[in-house]
């Protein structure tokens, strides 16, 4: 069916045997781009069975050749990054570089996965009994890591190949088999990336890829009894699949209201170019963009005044033209954009720039002297839209952080090292970054999030480990 991206099972390309399918809106001109799979609850379970039997012999599979596998998969998924980086800019409207360098550093990922993993897996312990009270030197326990079975990963449409990879890779190198539910937003891209682990030659039935609609295989996905971790990124649903997971690991990513501490020594050129950056790259649809600027109110009018003249400079437009800003995802986000916006027009915010939208396109606004009572002081908009709260002390900058849901990551600027690291301490979040706006990468550094904001810590390293178990074998000496 040349129309209808098939879902992939068993080493192969399938049309699912509902005769449905999901319509993948373009942001940009809000028609039909791509069509996937609606794949059904039998499909999921023969995907299971399939991937439960792959799953044994790719734990038996010497740990050097997982890694060439995965080696080879990283080097063509970076020979595809052109038709990839081109379904990301159709499906999310992500600006045309940036899709790019999506696929490049998933490539990276999948290598430097590989690489870490026959270093970490490649390690066991030896234990001897004598060291605990009431022991004889008589036993000894060897212990390695072992895979945890099927890994269920679910990426979120904002890095529908990169976070897909930040999932599939540890779970690949740990011995696990694979079921990936892309979002639907992003679900070409996945497949295509799916095709090159396809071409690096695994096999058959380690990995798969079930496309569909969320109501007929979301929970069936993540309550399923064969699944033995899920990895999540994406909002609110996280928390809803963390409530029924039962007796299943978890990692979860989920959202963040990510505060921007300045105080007053900061270098304020720094602070504004982070402040774009971190607020507006990807039109501020990232987990780690930032979200609420918490402003000593000695240096804000400065602040305000630099980060305006840049916001005056980005392009506003198609992801094809490489716009620094382009269409959200969705009509419905940018009307959840919308509203936190009005809410906060209503209650007196001062609006630094005209408020513009067209279609799902929202123009970059800063709004300036926003206060507690304004949704947008704690609500994520996940749009191009980011609040100024003005701060007398730096408490205040840390009770404002604190009193939030999320603690993914923060940032604070000063010149004041001493300061700063007091200052990190106090942030009840999962990350910290000092003088730089948030960011999850490098790849391999710990990612986390406290409170609501996530369960576990990703990052390849912790990644690796999270998606194993410890097994030991005691030799018990007469
Ligand atoms: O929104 C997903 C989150 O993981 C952000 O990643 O690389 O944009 O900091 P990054």
């Amino acid at each position: 069916d040349g129309e209808v991206y098939r879902y992939y099972a068993d080493g192969e390309w399938r049309v699912s045997t509902s005769g449905k399918s999901v319509a993948i809106v373009n942001p940009t001109t809000r028609q039909t781009q791509y069509r996937v799979q609606a794949c059904t609850q039998e499909e999921v379970n023969k995907v299971m069975e399939g991937a439960k039997v792959a799953q044994k012999a790719w734990a038996r599979t010497p740990l050097w050749k997982r890694a060439e596998l995965l080696h080879k998969a990283a080097a063509i998924l970076k020979e595809h990054k052109t038709p990839i980086a081109e379904c990301l800019v159709k499906e999310i409207a992500k600006p045309a570089k940036d899709a790019i360098s999506e696929v490049v550093r998933s490539g990276d990922l999948v290598s430097y996965t590989a690489e870490e993993g026959v270093r970490i897996l490649g390690e066991g312990k030896l234990l001897v009994s004598d060291s605990f009270p009431g022991n004889e030197r008589n036993k000894y326990c060897l212990s390695s890591k072992i895979p945890l079975g099927v890994v269920l990963a679910i990426p979120p449409f904002n890095y529908p190949v990169n976070l897909a990879v930040s999932k599939i890779g540890p779970a690949l190198i740990a011995g696990n088999a694979l079921i990936l539910k892309p979002p639907t937003q992003g679900a070409v891209a996945a497949l295509h990336m799916v095709h090159c682990f396809h071409l690096a030659g695994f096999p058959k039935g380690l990995i798969n890829c079930v496309t569909g609609k969320g109501s007929e295989i979301g929970d069936f996905l993540t309550l399923h009894p064969g699944v033995n971790c899920i990895s999540f990124t994406g909002g609110d649903t996280g928390i809803a699949i963390s409530k029924k997971a039962g007796m299943v690991p978890l990692q979860m990513e989920l959202g963040g209201k990510d505060a921007c501490i300045v105080l007053e020594d900061a270098d304020l050129d720094l602070v504004a170019a982070n402040i774009v950056k971190g607020g507006f790259s990807y039109s501020g649809q990232r987990c780690t963009a930032v979200k609420v600027v918490l402003i000593m109110e000695s240096v804000a009018d400065i602040v305000v005044e630099k980060v305006k003249a840049k916001l005056a400079k980005l392009t506003v437009g198609p992801p094809e033209a490489d716009s620094d800003i382009t269409p959200v995802v969705t009509e419905s986000s940018a009307n959840f954009i919308e509203g936190l916006v009005m809410d906060a027009k209503e209650k007196g915010a001062t609006f630094c720039q005209e408020y513009r939208r067209e279609g799902n396109l929202i123009w970059p606004l800063l709004l300036d002297h926003v206060r507690p009572d304004m949704r947008i002081a704690w609500e994520e908009p996940f749009g191009p839209v980011l609040p100024v709260i003005r701060i007398n002390s730096v408490e205040e900058g840390i009770h404002h952080c604190n009193a939030s849901n999320f603690g993914l990551q923060g940032c604070v600027f000063t010149k004041d090292i001493n300061k700063a690291i007091m200052i990190s301490d106090a942030m009840e979040t999962g990350t910290v970054q000092i003088n730089s706006a948030p960011a999850r990468g490098p790849d391999h550094f710990p990612f986390q999030g406290l409170k609501d904001s996530g369960i576990g810590s990703q990052g390849i390293i912790n990644s690796i480990n999270m998606m194993t178990k410890v097994k030991s074998t005691v030799i018990n000496l007469p």
